[in-house]
């Protein structure tokens, strides 16, 4: 198989070095890719979200497989165009993938098929966001309708506070046009679970559970980012709970999405709380995590082409590939000023310490004549798998304490709280 990789990041450098040992595959191509993953595909310059530009890639790769990693190309009918050019392709549709690019869409998909999540409503003023507001108790969760790069979410502790936020999301100040329709939802408390399952348009499979990180600062402090880090190990649910989540929430979603005319195939992520009162959704994606990719793809057992193949084919074999190890870490490096404003430019040295079993994905690197530097918010992650968590960790952080750059942020604890929710 010739595999095509939309997408440059360290969620996409983790897909193309996992497609890359798949026994079906024989050539890993990424668009564009990065100078961080060329040693695991070819790197082919252009934007992910042109259409015209990504079928042509395809079809001078003779691509028998397109894998699209981030959000945006999704968002822009990518996979749809490529699809048209009888294309095969692991990822939803523009319409199924609505599921994360409008939160109202979701909260309103989910209210309509019985799916648990928060209570809320959706405003489009501040007129109606104050009639609205008075509802809710606090802290309540405002959320920005469309995509808002990690940005788009504010857990308001008080009045104040959730008003000054609806007023710059509903004016365009926080997060654009992205802001323009709000999610006014209530606060819910409780562990944090990705749930990740593979998707041919009627049926599932869970991929391992994981976990983000995605405070700041250690003791889960500090502004939200994209993920600081990323756990994935089964012991994150309880005994039963896999097996009661994809008949409470997965099944029902597919099952709903098909019915509405926008069958879903790729994967479908559940960021899942688990509350006292059960588990809730608090969102969807519609692709890969980016840090958990880098957690879970490494304990994935099995071919990883033939699985994702099998979802754009609507064919999805009877059970996951039991996993390679029965825990894995990523820990994310994130430059100076990340989330609010990442420096670039800053001089990277250590990268040629990492070796097995640690691995080096990089995310928002850049070669220069005199080495590697940082060229994004989040610079690179280091990932492990092994038998405990423990151990999964502790390989992660033996390999990052030998990477240096300025104004390095790592956070210090991924994976340290006990796993095991409720
Ligand atoms: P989202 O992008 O919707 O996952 O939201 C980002 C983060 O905000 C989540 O990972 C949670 O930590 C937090 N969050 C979202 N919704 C709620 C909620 N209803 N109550 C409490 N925290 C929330
Ligand atoms: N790590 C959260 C996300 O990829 O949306």
């Amino acid at each position: 198989m010739r595999v095509l990789v939309l997408g440059g990041g360290g969620r996409e450098h983790a897909l193309a070095w996992k497609l890359r040992q798949a026994p079906s595959v024989t050539e890993v191509a990424a668009l564009p890719g990065s100078e961080g993953m060329a040693a695991v595909a070819t790197c082919v310059a252009g934007d992910p979200c042109d259409a015209a530009a990504v079928r042509a890639a395809a079809a001078a790769q003779a691509a028998d497989l397109v894998v699209i990693g981030p959000e945006a190309p999704l968002a822009a009918g990518v996979s749809d165009a490529l699809r048209a050019a009888g294309r095969r392709v692991f990822g939803p549709s523009q319409g199924a993938a609505r599921l994360e690019t409008s939160k109202i869409f979701a909260k309103e998909f989910l209210a309509r098929h019985g799916i648990p999540t928060a209570r809320f409503a959706a405003v489009d003023s501040m007129a109606a966001a104050q009639r609205a507001l008075a509802g809710f108790g606090y802290p309540v969760a405002l959320k920005a309708d469309g995509l808002a790069a990690g940005k788009g979410v504010v857990i308001a502790g008080e009045e104040r506070e959730a008003l000054a936020t609806l007023e710059a999301m509903l004016s365009g100040a926080l997060v654009g046009e992205a802001g323009r329709r709000v999610v006014i939802e209530a606060g819910l408390e409780g562990p944090e679970l990705s749930l990740l399952a593979l998707a041919d348009g009627e049926r599932a499979l869970l991929l391992p559970p994981a976990r983000d990180h995605k405070r700041l600062r250690e003791g889960d402090q500090g502004p939200n980012t994209g993920g600081m880090g990323a756990i994935s190990s089964d012991a994150l649910l309880p005994p039963g709970w896999a097996e009661a989540l994809l008949r409470l929430v997965v099944e029902p979603t597919l099952a709903g999405m098909a019915a509405e005319g926008a069958p879903f195939q790729g994967v479908l992520y559940c960021g899942l709380m688990l509350t006292a009162s059960g588990p809730q959704v608090l969102e969807f994606n519609a692709r890969f995590g980016d840090p958990e990719a880098q957690a879970i793809l490494p304990r994935c057992g099995g071919d990883l082409a033939e699985l994702l193949l099998a979802s754009a084919n609507g064919a999805l074999p009877e059970a996951m590939p039991p996993p390679l190890a029965a825990a894995a870490a990523c820990v994310v490096a994130a430059a100076a000023g990340y989330p609010a404003a990442p420096r670039r430019g800053d001089a990277i040295t250590g990268l040629d310490t990492v070796a097995p079993p640690a691995l080096l994905f990089h995310a928002g690197t850049r070669r220069t004549a005199a080495g590697w530097e940082t060229a994004g918010g989040r610079v690179l992650g280091v990932s492990a798998c092994a038998g405990t968590l423990a151990a999964a960790r502790a390989h992660c952080y033996h390999a990052m304490e030998r990477i240096r750059f300025r104004g390095m942020q790592v956070r210090r604890d991924i994976g340290a709280a006990p796993p095991t929710a409720g």
